[in-house]
């Protein structure tokens, strides 16, 4: 070994293995959706020197040093391209349901798994431990019994039920609702609506996911203090959020935005794909809705204006269409199972990407700078495409307003190049930052392992509700109010009356001499 090479090794690989970390992560949820995000930043914590065991329905197909897998696959039916195309009351109810009752059945699954047994059994010892915040606080039993510090990862905008623990404000007034429409300026309608949704979620949370998940762990371990108390112990929650999509929002400093980690420099298109977008004379249009909603279940009505408005456009189009019937001329229709999103993203021919506003496809297109036309179905998807018009990175389209029209003048107003430009340079914001959001997430998953003595959440996670909202101040003041105004009254009264008294008095005593005189006189 030469003096350079040794220079090195005491540069990097020492400090590296002085700091590697045994990091367990727990991502019991069996959304794919989800686990392809999570899967970047497990891996990029093993490539980075630390210990990693990661107990997922999604097991590495090509294992990976220090990264060790424990599968929960094959243990649920999976969950991909099963929900419809369309927008209603009643899939926003039972999207609810399906999440909260998933939530139950992914603890039962995990605390059944023998190798997680055996993590707890024999206590194996680990710096912290990452788990997704989903529809389950089930893996904090875990942490609970292993004594680690956690951090808490998320896919998308915050659930309903992690506000409070977290303390951060969820007024229906500006704070937009993951499931509805609105944003951070809601009309008065969607106001009402979030407040009672909101309810709605954080009941049956409480009631179909977290209660059972406690009693599923009391089952196996005797001790587990109550989850949601557990859950204000999570020393760090890493939010796929950013202030230049999301807005700026409340946040503690223990919430970070780490939004865009998992977006991967775009490749080179190749074959078939390339030669389309190259020789579009003017420019491609992308469409996408994400892989849990098939486009193949769209309404043949919606189906067609969507052909129709291509038919007009001078566009050519690449859509991620699960038939495999052709449906347009080639020449003008590129359609497949499977396209490489972000690659296609990275070309500068894509001009616009008519998008179901999932997270993970809204963030690639602002990674890229390439405007949407957001149509939400489910899920975040109508509080994403609040944020995507509300940033400027694009328009809504409702579906129920989707006709041929609607979307050529759509695509037209995102295709403008003053709208264009503006989608340049928040996209040029987005990626201007001190630290990489793979470093940020990185750095306080170690943090928190550095420091899990300490404890970094607000006082305002603490507070009952009534002191959150200043009830029992406020108790006061009007008590305090009503007795200085009854006082008032009863002074007033007391005065008038004496007054009033004595008035009458003074009038039967006139009365009476004048009655006197009168008699006297006759
Ligand atoms: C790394 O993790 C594996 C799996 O959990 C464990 O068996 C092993 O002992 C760990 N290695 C170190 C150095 O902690
Ligand atoms: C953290 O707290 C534990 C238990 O109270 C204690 O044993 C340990 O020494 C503390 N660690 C640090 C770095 O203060």
């Amino acid at each position: 070994m030469n003096i350079n090479a040794l220079y090195f090794a005491v540069l990097f690989l020492i400090p590296y293995n002085v700091t590697a970390l045994n990091i367990l992560g727990i991502f019991p949820y069996h959304g794919k959706s989800h686990f392809i995000v999570f899967k970047v930043y497990l891996e990029e914590l093993a490539k980075r020197g630390h210990n990693v065991t990661v107990i997922s329905h999604f097991p590495q197909a090509t294992p990976q040093e220090r990264y060790h897998d424990i599968s929960l696959s094959g243990t649920l039916k999976s969950i991909e391209n099963n929900l419809p195309f369309r927008k209603s009351y009643i899939t926003v109810l039972q999207m609810g349901l399906e999440l909260t009752t998933s939530g139950k059945d992914n603890c039962e699954v995990l605390l059944a798994n023998k190798a997680v047994q055996n993590i707890v059994k024999e206590k194996q010892k680990f710096d912290v431990m990452v788990m997704e915040q989903f529809n389950s606080d089930c893996a904090l039993g875990i942490a609970y019994k292993l004594q680690v510090p956690v951090v808490g990862i998320s896919s998308h905008v915050l659930m309903p039920w992690h506000y409070n623990r977290l303390g951060v404000p969820s007024n229906p007034s500006f704070v937009s609702f993951h499931f509805t429409d609105g944003g951070t300026r809601p009309t008065l309608k969607q106001k009402l609506e979030r407040f009672v949704l909101d309810i709605y979620f954080k009941t049956i949370y409480y009631y179909i996911s977290q209660r059972h998940n406690q009693q599923t762990l009391a089952k196996y371990y005797d001790d587990i203090p109550p989850l949601e108390d557990l859950a204000r112990d999570i020393k760090f929650s890493l939010l796929y959020h950013n202030f230049i999509l999301t807005g700026s929002r409340l946040f503690p400093a223990n919430v970070i935005e780490v939004g865009g980690f998992h977006v991967k420099e775009a490749k080179p298109l190749t074959g078939d794909l390339l030669k389309f977008v190259e020789e579009a004379e003017h420019g491609v249009i992308y469409i996408s809705f994400g892989s849990v909603v098939k486009s193949s279940t769209m309404p043949e009505d919606k189906l067609k204006a969507i052909l129709e408005s291509m038919a007009e456009m001078p566009q050519r189009f690449i859509w991620k269409w699960e038939d495999q019937t052709l449906l347009m001329d080639k020449n003008k229709l590129y359609s497949s199972t499977w396209l490489p999103q972000v690659d296609i993203l990275g070309h500068p021919k894509i001009l616009a990407f008519l998008s179901h506003a999932g997270m993970g496809s809204t963030t690639e297109a602002l990674y890229f700078g390439v405007p949407i036309v957001a149509m939400p179905v489910s899920g975040d998807q109508p509080s994403n495409a609040a944020a995507i018009e509300e940033s400027g990175l694009g328009i809504q389209l409702q579906i129920e307003d989707l006709t041929k029209e609607n979307l050529i003048a759509a695509f037209k107003t995102v295709l403008d190049s003053k709208f264009r430009d503006k989608v340049k340079l928040l996209s040029k914001a987005w990626h201007d930052r001190p630290m990489s959001p793979m470093d940020t997430a990185i750095y306080w998953t170690e943090y928190a392992a550095r420091y899990s003595n300490l404890t970094f959440r607000t006082a305002a996670a603490d507070l009952p509700f009534y002191e959150y909202h200043n009830l029992d101040v406020i108790a006061i003041c009007v008590v305090l109010l009503l007795s200085i105004g009854y006082s008032f009254k009863l002074i007033i009264f007391k005065l008038c009356c004496s007054k009033m008294k004595k008035d009458k008095n003074v009038s039967e005593h006139v009365r009476k001499s004048k009655i006197s005189k009168r008699t006297k006189r006759e």
